[in-house]
């Protein structure tokens, strides 16, 4: 889950990796640090706490040199501190390395090295790589094959760069597994490294994505790529077509809000190309579907981790509906060990943003071994949950950087829509009327979404009322009981506040026991097929002197009536309403974390990707 950024070349890369390094701040922000080739020496800085604590470590103590690697952590092995931030130096100091993942047999390993007489410096893992590679240039004298031989030793997945002051000309990056993707960049007579595009957007776009169990040796003209065990591997070339300048804050005070408000453009983006308005149908062709296929679904699985896996909930509730496919949903990381019953007439399906999550690609490889067909619901482009499965729907949302999840929750919940509506045509089980009603309710589904996003004030008015709060309950029912989730993991992840989510029927079964005047309750209650049920809880819930904040119907006066402040939504077709429901809630924890004083866009602890298991 750390960040990358490596650079050879002519220029200084000194504010290159910095630059880069900002870019990837919010895939860990614990500690960061950085080396480059001096004067024929390896200087490093590095320190706890964010990226303008090295920068200004850099600017009080200046490093500059033609070829650097940086580091940003989020800390798996040893507390967050200057001396376990990466990169890490050999005790010789003619080697270092930066490593996102985690050393399996660092134990082992470490022992081994102890016994030969290295002292430590760091508790962290990723200090047995640098010493295993000193060791093993003294056998070898060649970086290439000491890089091989270490890396071949490592148990676990990761990704990993290593530089030596002792041949300057070149970088070597390897990835092992899914601890995260190793992309290389080349320029004009400068090559980068990073473990994700945004690092290196700014200086090329021209890219090649390693595979696991491959290794790349990079100089300033150029990268060669093999696997670990020195078969040569041919590049396959991608050039990136994303705007850089939507990696930027612009008007807005932090990402999550510039995300949350870019969902009408993501949402009309989802669209774009994939309707077919006069003829009603649905197009995706990257899942590479037919009728024969779709026919032969039995089941799918749905698998998924955090917010991607509360869209998941929701596609369950769109696919059994639609296209009347049984489908469960299961969480990678119970997926992956618990032996599922999946086959060849299964779709295992993976919801991912990042495409990165360890445990998801882990599921998705399960699935495969067990013979089911993967597909993917992915944003980052070239991400290995993107490469490893059959079909893929690529989400048309752009770089998503607070670590909280928006754009590239809502836009999922329009491709499984989709999708369910294209199972359900080529199975059959749709009436032209069926498609023609489904697909033209999406018409109006941006607009809706720009509504609620224009009420920003209402909700920031309740935001300023409930700021205080200590916890909170989420209740749904239903298509929008996941929202309720995903509302409770916003609130959560970036305020710090306890929020819990319940499906609003199990309300009596224990939660109402909690329910105080100092227990703001919120309440999904559209005008939906569960809109009488949700009515009575909020009653039981005002009987017991809550506080309700409702998400209701535009123009409900009975949730009116009943509730303490009410966050309105368009009417849109059911099955698209937690689109719109969960855009009030989006709101709302933004701006109580933001009234608290909080890093929104950094939470503490969290990262962005979690490459780890
Ligand atoms: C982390 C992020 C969440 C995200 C989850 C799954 O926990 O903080 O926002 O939902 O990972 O990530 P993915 O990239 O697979 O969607």
């Amino acid at each position: 889950m750390c960040g990358i950024v490596g650079y050879i070349g002519e220029k200084n890369a000194t504010p290159i990796i910095l630059g880069g390094l900002k870019k990837l701040e919010y895939r860990g922000y614990d500690s960061a640090g950085m080396a480059v080739l001096m004067d024929g020496r390896i200087e490093v800085r590095r320190d706890a706490g964010k990226l303008e604590k090295l920068a200004a470590l850099i600017k009080e103590s200046p490093i500059a040199g033609s070829a650097g690697i940086g580091h940003t952590r989020w800390a798996t092995h040893g507390i967050p501190s200057a001396r376990n931030a990466h990169p890490h130096l050999s005790k010789d100091g003619n080697f270092v390395v930066v490593h996102n993942g985690i050393v399996e047999n660092f134990l082992t390993l470490k022992e081994e090295l102890e016994a030969e007489g290295v002292v430590f410096q760091s508790d962290t893992d990723t200090e047995t790589i640098v010493h295993l590679l000193e060791k093993n240039y003294t056998l070898t004298h060649d970086l290439i094959s000491a890089a091989r031989k270490t890396l071949l030793a490592l148990k676990g997945a990761h990704g990993v760069v290593m530089m030596s002051r002792l041949e300057p000309d070149k970088i070597v990056a390897a990835r092992i597994g899914n601890a995260g993707g190793v992309v290389i960049g080349y320029g004009e007579g400068e090559m980068f490294v990073a473990s994700d595009i945004p690092a290196i957007l700014d200086h090329t776009r021209r890219v090649v994505f390693l595979e696991s169990g491959q290794m790349a040796v990079i100089t300033r003209d150029g990268a060669s790529l093999s696997t670990l065990t020195g078969l040569p591997v041919k590049p396959e070339f991608h050039v990136i077509s994303w705007d850089p300048v939507a990696a930027e804050k612009g008007e807005y005070r932090h990402f999550m809000q510039k995300e949350i408000h870019e969902q009408v453009r993501s949402l009309t983006d989802t669209l774009a190309g994939r309707v077919d308005w006069e003829d009603a149908r649905v197009l995706l062709p990257s899942l590479n579907l037919n009728r024969e296929i779709a026919e032969k679904i039995q089941k799918i699985t749905i698998t998924a981790c955090g917010t991607a896996a509360h869209a998941g909930m929701v596609g369950k509730f769109l696919l059994e509906h639609i296209a009347r496919i049984p489908t469960e949903v299961d969480i990678a990381s119970e997926f992956r060990y618990r032996d599922p019953l999946v086959n060849a007439n299964t779709v295992v399906l993976a919801i991912s943003q990042s495409g990165e999550t360890a445990d998801t690609l882990a599921a998705m490889e399960e699935a495969r071994r067990k013979g089911a067909m993967v597909w993917s619901i992915v944003n980052a482009i070239g991400s290995q949950a993107m490469r490893i499965a059959d079909g893929c729907i690529s989400m048309q949302v752009g770089p998503e950087i607070g670590v909280a999840s928006t754009k590239a929750f809502t836009a999922p919940l329009v491709d499984l829509y989709l999708l369910a509506i294209l199972l359900g045509d080529l199975r059959g089980v749709l009436t032209q009327r069926d498609r023609q009603k489904l697909v033209s309710d999406l018409s109006v589904l941006p607009d809706a979404v720009g509504r609620c996003l224009d009420r920003e004030n209402e909700v920031l008015a309740v935001a300023r009322a409930l700021k205080d709060t200590r916890d909170a309950l989420y209740l749904g029912r239903g298509i929008n009981m996941p929202i309720a989730y995903e509302g409770a993991l916003k609130l959560k992840e970036i305020s710090y506040i306890h929020a819990e989510a319940y499906p609003a029927g199990e309300m009596k079964h224990g939660p109402i026991a909690l329910v105080d005047k100092d227990m703001p309750v919120v309440a999904i209650a559209p005008q939906d097929l569960w809109y009488d049920k949700m009515i009575s809880q909020i009653e039981q819930v005002k009987a017991r002197g809550g506080v309700v904040v409702a998400v209701a119907t535009e123009g409900d006066q009975r949730v009116e009536s009943l509730a303490d402040h009410v966050f309105w939504v368009p009417r849109v077709n059911w099955l698209l309403a937690p689109v719109v429901t969960v855009i009030p809630l989006q709101i709302f924890a933004y701006h109580i974390a933001s009234l608290r004083g909080l890093d929104v866009d950094q939470p503490r602890n969290l990262a962005k990707s979690v490459t780890v298991e």
